[in-house]
């Protein structure tokens, strides 16, 4: 079986990195979160001050970013993929709703996309890569083999994305969220560079009404016709 590049690109709280991870660890490809390479970056405009209201200082970001550290390291025990920080751990830091409220403001910024696709195309230089994000199947890897784009209604994903929340302790209403998720499709399909799209030649997938094993399965079959399994 040829060694392929899987793009996964869609909306908001959608099942992208749950599907994108299941598969990976199946088919022992890497996995990359792109998303959660912007939210490192929001997290460190947080942690260093850098926002004003919803503003950013671009110019200590721009004098920043060349230094922030971010890298995956898989969990010992779980296997899993996490996010570190100027070597620090904060997987579960980037997720919560603070920094879900000021991401796309960052992921906006031309500047910072360049870096991020920089080296998420280093990242993926040998294929074996499973990456889910906004701009993946457009941008950061257009010849993609297999590109994916997944949906699902608003209020489904606000849903999912609390419930995920409250299993982990965390703070914020389904309101709240459902008022984030709505905002965060607002300007990643609107602004200037790279907007969340699908591409041409992605297969779309609306997931609202599937579990995660059955829209497993259907990711599985796709990845077998593309890389040439059947
Ligand atoms: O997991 P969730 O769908 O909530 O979002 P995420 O994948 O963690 O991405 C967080 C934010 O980063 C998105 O709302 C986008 O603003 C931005 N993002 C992006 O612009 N481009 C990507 N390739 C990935 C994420
Ligand atoms: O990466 P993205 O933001 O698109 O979504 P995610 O973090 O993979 O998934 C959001 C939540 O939806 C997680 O808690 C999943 O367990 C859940 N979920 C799912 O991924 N797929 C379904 N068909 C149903 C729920």
């Amino acid at each position: 079986m040829k060694k392929i590049t899987i793009a996964i690109d869609g909306f908001s709280s959608c099942g992208k990195s749950t599907m994108a991870k299941d598969l990976a660890r199946e088919i022992g490809y890497i996995y990359i979160d792109s998303g959660a390479m912007y939210r490192a970056v929001t997290l460190y405009c947080l942690r260093h001050g850098l926002f004003h209201g919803d503003e950013v200082d671009t110019d200590r970001l721009k004098t920043a970013l060349p230094h922030i550290d971010i890298a995956f390291k898989l969990n010992p025990e779980t296997g899993k993929p996490q996010t570190y920080l100027d070597g620090a751990l904060v997987e579960d830091d980037i997720r919560t709703l603070a920094v879900s409220s000021k991401v796309s403001i960052v992921a906006a910024l031309g500047f910072v996309r360049e870096a991020m696709v920089s080296l998420q195309q280093q990242m993926g230089r040998e294929k074996g890569i499973v990456m889910d994000g906004r701009d993946i199947g457009t941008t950061v890897f257009p010849d993609a083999e297999l590109k994916i784009f997944v949906t699902a209604s608003p209020e489904i994903r606000a849903q999912r994305r609390y419930d995920e929340l409250q299993a982990k302790g965390e703070k914020g209403s389904y309101e709240e969220i459902l008022e984030n998720v709505k905002e965060r499709d607002r300007i990643d399909t609107s602004r200037a560079v790279s907007p969340l799209r699908k591409a041409d030649d992605a297969i779309e997938l609306d997931n609202s009404h599937m579990t995660i094993s059955e829209q497993k399965e259907w990711l599985a079959a796709r990845f077998r016709k593309a890389a040439g399994a059947e």
